[in-house]
């Protein structure tokens, strides 16, 4: 197969650093622009960029040059394909610009996700609503699209969340959050606020947990997305780890398990029809993992299951209070909850022909 070209828009930040580790040895995608601002704009992508992750940059990236993030510039690349790390800030004017004009935008940044001919996809637990895609074509009359990446911490929750719910059915979710350092950007918290400390404020983070999740977990009515019949309550803060978010949740279920073995089972075999038998490269063969240690999950210990694509459950117990469970889930927040599900959205794009 040829490779399809693609661009990373704010490729020099965090989340567009992992796009680009992501993309280094894609089987179907070829990175061919990535872009950033003024003041990286004509550098070398390996000087412009200050590279904070694990993996090593990948030396072919090296001497890219950075361009603006500019609509006529991202244009003359032609590239099938564009993945938006842009800071909230400017993303919608680019994007908007640019699915007009024909291109592909898979986006990270918030504005737009609850719009409702915008697909908000994390692909194990609503791929079908990739079918919003045409509804926004005709109504927008765009040649191109957009479809958006949820909220790290949202996409994490809704992958336990979506076998619960078709398995016993969902009411009261109640979640609160101990949420990484990544997940406010390469320049996030400073570390005089952080240090020694836990920060129990994520600016307009519980607004977008309580209800991109209701989006995400809605079906698919009539080329519309009715939303999940759940009620969803979080509380978010920042905790002085690098990478990966944990979550502390507790659901009410409408029927509960026979026992919590049975819990385990329904989650650690999750194995979403919605993208099955479509073979995506960056699909983990098992979405949700649980552990069954009484210490477990832990970020530094955790996060990379699955190449960072996987959740990993623990601590399942039966809550009386809920009238449910509560367990912990932990995931990897700029791979998971950010560019790993935007690589997985744009091979499931490629998979239904939208590409
Ligand atoms: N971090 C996460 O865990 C996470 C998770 C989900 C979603 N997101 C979303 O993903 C997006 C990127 O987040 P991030 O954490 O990667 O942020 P970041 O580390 O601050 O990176 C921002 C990127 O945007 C570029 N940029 C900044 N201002 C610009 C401008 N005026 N014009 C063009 N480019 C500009 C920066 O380029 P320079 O280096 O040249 O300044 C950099 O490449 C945000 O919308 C964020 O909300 C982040």
């Amino acid at each position: 197969m040829t490779k399809l070209s693609v661009g990373v828009l704010g490729a020099t930040g965090i989340v567009g650093q992992r796009l680009v580790s992501m993309l280094a040895d894609h089987p179907w995608f070829n990175l061919q622009l990535v872009t950033a601002s003024e003041k990286s704009v004509g550098k070398k992508y390996g000087e412009a960029v200050n590279w904070v992750i694990e993996k090593p940059l990948p030396s072919k990236y090296y001497d890219m040059v950075v361009e603006p993030t500019n609509v006529d510039k991202i244009l003359e690349y032609g590239v099938d394909i564009v993945f938006s790390a842009l800071p909230s800030s400017i993303a919608p004017s680019i994007e908007v610009e640019l699915a007009r004009k024909g291109v592909v935008v898979v986006s990270n940044a918030s504005p737009m996700r609850m719009d409702e001919d915008i697909p908000l996809l994390n692909p194990e637990v609503n791929a079908d609503h990739v079918e919003l895609v045409e509804v926004q074509r005709s109504k927008r009359g765009w040649s191109g699209f957009i479809v958006k990446v949820p909220n790290c911490t949202t996409a994490i929750l809704t992958l336990p969340l979506k076998p619960l719910m078709d398995e016993y059915g969902v009411g009261k979710v109640i979640v609160s959050t101990m949420q990484s350092l990544s997940g406010a950007g390469l320049r996030g918290v400073p570390s005089m606020l952080i240090l020694d400390n836990i920060i129990p404020f994520i600016e307009g983070e519980e607004w977008k947990v309580e209800n991109e999740s209701r989006k995400i977990l809605g079906r698919l009515i009539n080329h519309r997305v009715k939303y999940a019949d759940i009620g969803v309550t979080a509380s978010c803060h920042r905790v002085m780890v690098l990478e990966g978010h944990l979550e502390s949740v507790f659901v009410e279920l409408h029927r509960m398990p026979s026992s919590l073995k049975e819990v385990s089972r329904v989650l650690s075999t999750f194995k979403t029809n919605k993208i099955k038998n479509l073979n995506l490269p960056s699909a983990p063969s098992k979405p949700i993992i649980v552990r069954t240690e009484k210490d477990r999950p832990q970020p530094r210990l955790d996060r990379m299951e699955g190449n960072g694509m996987s959740v990993v459950v623990g601590r399942i117990r039966a809550d009386n209070v809920v009238n449910g469970v509560k367990f912990i889930v932990l995931g990897h927040n700029t791979i998971r909850g950010a560019a790993g599900t935007a690589v997985l959205i744009a091979e499931l794009l490629v998979a239904k022909k939208l590409v």
